[in-house]
């Protein structure tokens, strides 16, 4: 047995710990939210519902932000067996992330708005984090050296790095008034650059998990293999061009329309392997169900599948344009945040961080408590929301349409499981980080002298529950 170690902190462990602490953050706000789905009006004078969506919506969203930048930057230098090339940058992104998401956050509190949806914080705001992301891709390109024989993820972290910072800029096309003064380019432009922002952070969310893989089965064969590249491309085509189901509502383009379409339909072919897959998984499952970081990569697994399905589902245009702006999308948005990007950085946060000077075994009763109570909670606040958008659905396209409040009443009880499921997911989603935030905590100051003396060795990616 080895002792724990003393290794310093990394920086690019402290992108996580940030990360970890807004998921905290967003769950809170989240909570506030299902109340005010339950009781309207609920804090309405201090922080009303106009408030609290923002402030959930942006908490959770830098936390995926945060997160991937954290693996990519942590699994670079394991990659390349080398340090970052400029430890300023480095720490100069960073803190140019955290003042101006705490910016946002006040922004939000004290009422300042004037973005758009998403981002809806003062739009002055986007100029130092579009530095902070030029810094993130120059250390990137600098680290890396040279493109040749690379495996796919670091194809994905390159691709992924440079279109999300191409569709944020597009997202902010809307303050030039050539933009703004025509509805439908606006609103096809903004809703075409949030489609395709998501693909760019899934790619260096993906990019990550598939390193955490070969770290996992000790070996590079998958990431330079061919259908590793096939789906890659899949992913960078869906991501160039599927974002068209955001606009079927719009009277623009019929052929966008239809070729985003055929796009969104190629990843049938995604769906397809992982049911093909399907019986293998679940051996592999089987067999590394005692690592905390693989725990997470099945749950996502079973997320990629059922956020593909809806996806698919409502990519069909006679049906998108039933579930347009009910809670199906919404459905759709927190399953695939939640289920598919928040378990994957979990799985990497578990790798990364687990690798300290505190024991985690006394925690593996609250961490396997949480697992479940966060992985089946979300089944049941997912299908709450279907539910709910389904009844809301039926009435938009109804005629003669019943009363709002009447339609209000019924979705009720879908409300009423929603926040209960949400506050099981959240206790589970914080018993799951406690430990990882109280070990960072502890070594940091070294105020660990008592779990100091337990010895064993927690190799990355190795920590066992069982
Ligand atoms: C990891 C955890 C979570 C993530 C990543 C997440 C993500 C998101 C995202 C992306 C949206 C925007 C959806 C859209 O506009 O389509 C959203 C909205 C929302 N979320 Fe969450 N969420 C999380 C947890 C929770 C929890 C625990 C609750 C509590 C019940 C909650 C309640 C809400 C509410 C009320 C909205 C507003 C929906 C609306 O506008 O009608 N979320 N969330």
């Amino acid at each position: 047995m080895v002792p724990l170690n003393n290794k310093k902190r990394t920086v690019s462990g402290l992108y996580i710990v940030a990360a970890l602490l807004l998921l905290g953050i967003g769950l809170f706000w989240g909570l506030t939210g299902g109340l005010q789905y339950l009781i309207p009006g609920f804090l309405k004078e201090s922080l009303s519902f106009e408030k609290v969506r923002p402030l959930h919506v942006s908490s959770v969203v830098f936390w995926i932000i945060l997160g991937a930048m954290g693996a990519v930057l942590t699994y670079l230098q394991q990659h390349t067996g080398r340090q970052i090339y400029s430890h300023l940058i480095l720490k100069m992104q960073l803190l140019i992330f955290i003042f101006s998401i705490i910016a946002i956050l006040i922004s939000y509190c004290i009422g300042m708005f004037g973005g758009r949806e998403y981002w809806e914080y003062p739009p002055l705001l986007a100029l130092p984090i579009t530095i902070g992301w030029i810094f993130f891709l120059i250390n990137f390109i600098k680290s890396v050296k040279s493109f040749r024989k690379q495996p796919v993820y670091v194809w994905m972290w390159l691709t992924g790095i440079v279109f999300f910072l191409f569709t944020f800029l597009e997202s902010y096309l809307w303050i030039f008034p050539y933009f703004r003064n025509n509805i439908v380019t606006d609103m096809t432009v903004q809703w075409k650059s949030y489609g395709s922002m998501v693909g760019s952070w899934n790619m260096l969310i993906y990019g990550s998990s598939i390193f955490l893989m070969d770290k996992i089965n000790n070996n590079k064969t998958y990431s330079h293999s061919n259908i590793a590249f096939i789906l890659y491309f899949t992913g960078l085509f869906n991501l160039m061009f599927n974002w068209g189901h955001h606009i079927y509502t719009l009277p623009t383009y019929a052929y966008i329309k239809h070729i985003s379409y055929a796009v969104s339909m190629t990843e049938l072919f995604i769906l397809g392997r992982i049911i093909l897959k399907w019986k293998s998984s679940v051996s592999i499952a089987k067999k590394n169900f005692h690592l905390a970081a693989y725990r997470f990569l099945i749950v996502a697994d079973v997320w990629v599948f059922l956020t593909l399905l809806l996806a698919l589902f409502m990519s069909i245009p006679g049906i998108n344009l039933y579930t347009h702006g009910t809670h199906i999308t919404v459905a759709h948005t927190m399953g695939a945040t939640i289920g598919i990007n928040s378990f994957l950085l979990l799985a990497i946060a578990f790798d990364i961080l687990n690798d300290t000077c505190r024991s985690f075994v006394p925690y593996k009763k609250i961490f396997n408590n949480g697992y479940w109570l966060a992985s089946i909670s979300l089944l049941v606040f997912w299908i709450s929301l279907i539910g709910a958008g389904i009844i809301k659905a039926k009435w938009q396209l109804s005629t003669p349409q019943t009363l709002f409040s009447d339609m209000m009443l019924k979705l009720r009880p879908f409300f009423i499981a929603f926040f209960i499921a949400g506050t099981a997911m959240t206790t589970g989603f914080l018993l799951i980080i406690y430990p990882l935030l109280k070990n960072q905590l502890l070594c940091y100051f070294k105020k660990n002298s008592k779990e100091k003396k337990i010895t064993g060795y927690y190799p990355s990616a190795t920590f066992r529950i069982e």
